[in-house]
């Protein structure tokens, strides 16, 4: 099996906020068409594609209502055909987000299902009688009230995980596993590189649906919708179809654990190439943003180190710090205030030089941030505005917005902030979304100028790592563990040794170089090969604040 996706970084896109091309106030494909220069400039070999598809966007896309198409606000089927030519032309691959644990309840199969209880699609998805006069169980959806929804057609229940406008498909059927099939063919055939499979750790759920604890919002049914009893046959499947092209899956895994994890990256049907895991989103909150905790670096380091030498030698690591469900990286590790540069450099370096494929997520490269709208009314994430009214009516505005501010997907949704024009350049008309207040000072146009912004500082991480084989393919070792406020990782590949030193702290800070080199001086010469401040800046054995160093070891 091939394994060029480990060499590659991805650019994740999520169109509606990426670039408008027709004027209409939504990014679209003509918009990612003339941008996709730009792409390969910053150094990566693909493209990730949020969806794409036909929707009524009660999730933004990850609601399909038609899974061979493309939405209208976005172009159609010949202008994907279009943008899918050029990016292969310029060298990137291209791959398309697989969504298969729900449909959007507007997709021709779910208003055939919900007409009765025999017709062809019927079994399409998990419907369930009332008990005794009940729900059929105490599941709670992740996104908005009890999981399940009832239908006055059939006298019946719908199970949803999300929205009440994502009904979950019936894996179990194998009808719905051959659509799977025929949707992945549809999209192979036509030339598309791979997939990100969608909560695909969710597709298949415990016989009997039984309840779960009752005192764990949001989640108490996660225990028996994820890793499922047949989700390893499901996914093989699956696989079988991919391995007749030369492709790639790629899993999204919510919750899933390194030995988890593993299962599906290994073993003879190596059903996932690699897996999107959250542990590393939790530095500064627990199970999910809207519920804050502070910042903590040692946090942070054990997520990244747990999964680098687990790893090591048996799968392959995503490695990411964005994308369209989490809040900005700046606003939450680094200090979007006093040190937005630096910070947002600093956090480029501590995750590009690990082991693994980079993914940079739209607006990140130029280190945009979250922003604060004032009143719930102006947010459109279905989560934003579900669990805010939901679960804390009992606390005051304040502290409600707060908590919107650090958790809401929408910062990461804001149009993307191409110069210091009007709507930042995103669109000549009305952007569908607000533009964040300060895209004056944070946009490419801006940056491009500048040799040590954010922006160029991305690109020279992503040459680094293509330019040298120990990044791709090193061992990883961590130092300091208990430090608070340094990261510092060591790569070996062979003879060579590269040593990355991350400050996350807003003030001097001591150099520290791990003991064993010091120990053996042979071993101890250090060459600095990159760091974000310019040269007349550094200071002699002290970190600036956020500076990043990498060492080569002589
Ligand atoms: C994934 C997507 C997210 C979506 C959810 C339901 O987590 O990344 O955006 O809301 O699945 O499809
Ligand atoms: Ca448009």
């Amino acid at each position: 099996m091939n394994d060029w996706y480990k060499k590659m970084a991805f650019y994740q896109i999520w169109i509606r906020s990426f670039k408008d091309g027709n004027e209409d106030g939504i990014g679209d494909l003509y918009g990612v068409y003339d941008k996709l220069e730009y792409i390969k400039s910053l150094g990566v070999d693909g493209i990730w594609f949020s969806p794409l598809y036909p929707s009524p966007n009660a999730d933004y896309g990850y609601d399909i209502a038609d899974y061979k198409d493309i939405h209208k606000d976005y172009g159609d089927l010949g202008q994907f055909k279009k943008v899918l030519a050029k990016a292969h032309d310029l060298g990137l691959k291209v791959i398309m987000d697989l969504v298969v644990n729900h449909t959007s309840d507007e997709h021709p199969w779910f208003l055939e299902s919900k007409k009765s209880k025999d017709n062809p699609y019927s079994d399409y998805y998990i419907w369930r009688d009332a008990k005794k006069g009940k729900l059929p169980n105490n599941w709670e959806s992740l996104f908005e009230g009890k999981a399940w929804e009832y239908c006055h057609e059939r006298d019946q229940y719908y199970l949803h995980i999300f929205a009440k406008k994502q009904p979950d498909l019936n894996m179990d059927n194998p009808k719905v596993r051959e659509e799977v099939k025929s949707i992945m063919r549809f999209w192979l055939d036509m030339g598309v590189d791979g997939f990100r499979e969608d909560v695909i750790n969710f597709i298949s759920k415990k016989e009997g649906l039984p309840n779960g604890l009752p005192f764990i919002p949001m989640a108490n049914g996660m225990p028996y919708y994820k890793d499922g009893p047949h989700i390893h046959d499901y996914l093989a499947e699956f696989r079988e179809v991919a391995s007749e092209y030369d492709c790639f899956l790629l899993g999204e895994g919510p919750m899933t654990t390194t030995k988890s994890a593993l299962k599906y990256m290994t073993g003879h049907h190596k059903n996932l190439d690699m897996m999107f895991n959250f542990d590393h989103m939790m530095a500064d909150c627990f199970m999910t943003e809207y519920i804050h905790r502070p910042f903590d670096l040692r946090r942070l380091k054990k997520a990244f180190s747990k999964w680098q030498y687990e790893l090591n030698g048996k799968a392959w690591n995503t490695l990411y710090l964005e994308n369209h469900d989490h809040p900005r990286i700046i606003s939450r590790y680094g200090d979007e205030k006093h040190f937005h540069r630096e910070s947002g450099t600093m956090l480029a370096a501590s995750y590009i030089f690990q082991q693994g494929t980079p993914f940079i997520y739209q607006g990140q490269e130029i280190g945009m941030t979250n922003i604060h709208l004032r009143d719930i009314e102006q947010y459109v994430d279905v989560s934003s505005k579900t669990n805010f009214y939901r679960f804390h009516t009992d606390e005051p505005l304040s502290k409600r917005m707060a908590r919107i501010y650090h958790s809401s997907r929408d910062s990461s949704r804001t149009p993307m902030q191409w110069n210091g024009e009007k709507y930042a350049g995103f669109s000549g008309a009305k952007p569908w979304f607000y533009v964040n207040s300060n895209y004056k000072k944070i946009n490419v146009e801006t940056e491009e100028k500048d040799p040590y912004s954010i922006l160029n500082f991305y690109r020279k991480c992503l040459k680094l790592r293509k330019d040298n084989d120990v990044f791709l393919w090193g061992s990883y070792k961590e130092y300091f563990k208990g430090h608070p406020f340094l990261y510092v990782y060591e790569r070996a590949y062979k003879d060579k040794r590269m040593l990355v030193v991350c400050s996350f702290a807003d003030r001097p800070l001591a150099l520290r170089i791990p003991r064993e080199y010091e120990k053996d001086k042979s071993r101890c010469r250090l060459r600095l090969i990159l760091d974000n401040y310019p040269r007349e800046d550094r200071l002699k054995g002290l970190l600036k604040p956020y500076e990043v160093r990498i060492y080569e070891i002589l």
